[in-house]
């Protein structure tokens, strides 16, 4: 191909979220009581596929949702952004919300989206280089609880960057690592930068409970899929067709619970350790903790962030709330 009609790339920077916190987090989880395995293993290539899936599934309102709220938000962001803002996305997954940003705002210079799945992270951000030559696109392959650095950006104007963390993968979090999440995000993004956050909000469980149990089996092979991921990168012989999916809604806690529950008696391999696992027993794998809008915007605020709007929809089943950082 003739080099000057190839199509523009995204550069790649790989901070390597390394192999060997997976394996000391799979062990400590194990050997942990009750055990649990933490949600961000979920992400390998195959795991960011399914969540694609379950995006599109009836029974998970949420992106639909939130895709709506982004569309009637553009034009607001669009009157206040300065032209040249740099747009920094945390657990970017999928395109799909940040083309309507990319589209709707049209402010933005460049676009950073950081991600701890690799091979994922490295296709969608070519694809949207290609599709948008004029935004220059730097992904970060890294977990976005450690320390990071953002790629320099032309503008001086503090208020041109706008931090974007949608999903409600801020759900994903305890309280307090979300206000620790916060804190440090407000760091990397720097003072006067916006944060535009996605937040699921508190609803009738039986919607909840549906959204997190499709009737597709997407959300449980999405579960499983982390069984079968330590198989294959730690060499741990996990059968598959011992565990079943189980989610389910805590009202005293606010959030949905994932869990992989044995159906038999057990032992698993893991490194030359072994775990035994009994039957009924379960392996907690992901929280989705649901938001009130005071609730949320308070979680910001006792981060240090100052709320400035929050917007949800009709049936006030999805949040996005815009903060400034001090
Ligand atoms: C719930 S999905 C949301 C994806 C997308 N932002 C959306 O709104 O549909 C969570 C995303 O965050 C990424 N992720 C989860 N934990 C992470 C971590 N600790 N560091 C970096 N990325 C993470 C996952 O790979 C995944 O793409």
């Amino acid at each position: 191909m003739d080099p000057s009609t190839a199509a523009p790339k995204a550069r790649f920077i790989d901070l390597e979220p390394s192999e060997e916190s997976f394996l000391e987090a799979v062990v400590a989880g194990l050997r942990s009581d009750p055990k649990r395995l933490p949600a961000k293993f979920f992400y390998d290539e195959e795991g960011s596929k399914l969540f694609e899936k379950i995006c599109q599934l009836q029974e998970y309102y949420p992106t639909r949702t939130e895709i709506g709220l982004l569309k009637e938000i553009a034009p607001q962001l669009r009157a206040t952004l300065p032209e040249g803002t740099q747009l920094v996305e945390f657990g970017s997954g999928s395109n799909d919300k940040v083309r309507i940003l990319l589209e709707g705002v049209g402010r933005f210079d460049s676009y950073v989206p950081i991600d701890i799945s690799r091979e994922y992270l490295r296709a969608q951000a070519n694809e949207l280089a290609a599709d948008f030559p004029e935004i220059s696109v730097t992904a970060i392959c890294a977990d976005y609880t450690m320390d990071l650095h953002l790629p320099r950006h032309a503008s001086n104007l503090p208020e041109a960057r706008l931090g974007f963390f949608p999903g409600s993968t801020i759900g994903n979090m305890k309280r307090h690592e979300a206000i620790t999440f916060l804190s440090r995000a407000a760091e990397i993004l720097g003072a006067g930068a916006g944060f535009l956050i996605g937040a699921d909000l508190k609803k009738d469980p039986a919607m909840l409970n549906a959204a997190y149990n499709d009737a597709d089996g997407v959300t449980a092979a999405f579960n499983l899929n982390l069984l079968k991921r330590i198989n294959r990168e730690l060499g741990a012989d996990f059968d598959l067709a011992a565990f079943q999916h189980d989610a389910f809604y805590d009202e005293a806690e606010g959030r949905i619970e994932m869990h992989l529950l044995s159906l038999a008696d057990q032992s698993v391999s893991i490194d030359g350790q072994s775990f035994g696992i009994a039957k009924g027993e379960c392996i907690h794998t992901e929280d989705s903790h649901k938001f009130t809008l005071d609730e949320f915007s308070a979680i910001g605020q006792a981060a240090g962030l100052t709320p400035e709007e929050a917007w949800s929809d009709d049936s006030d089943l999805f949040s996005v709330h815009l903060f400034r950082i001090r």
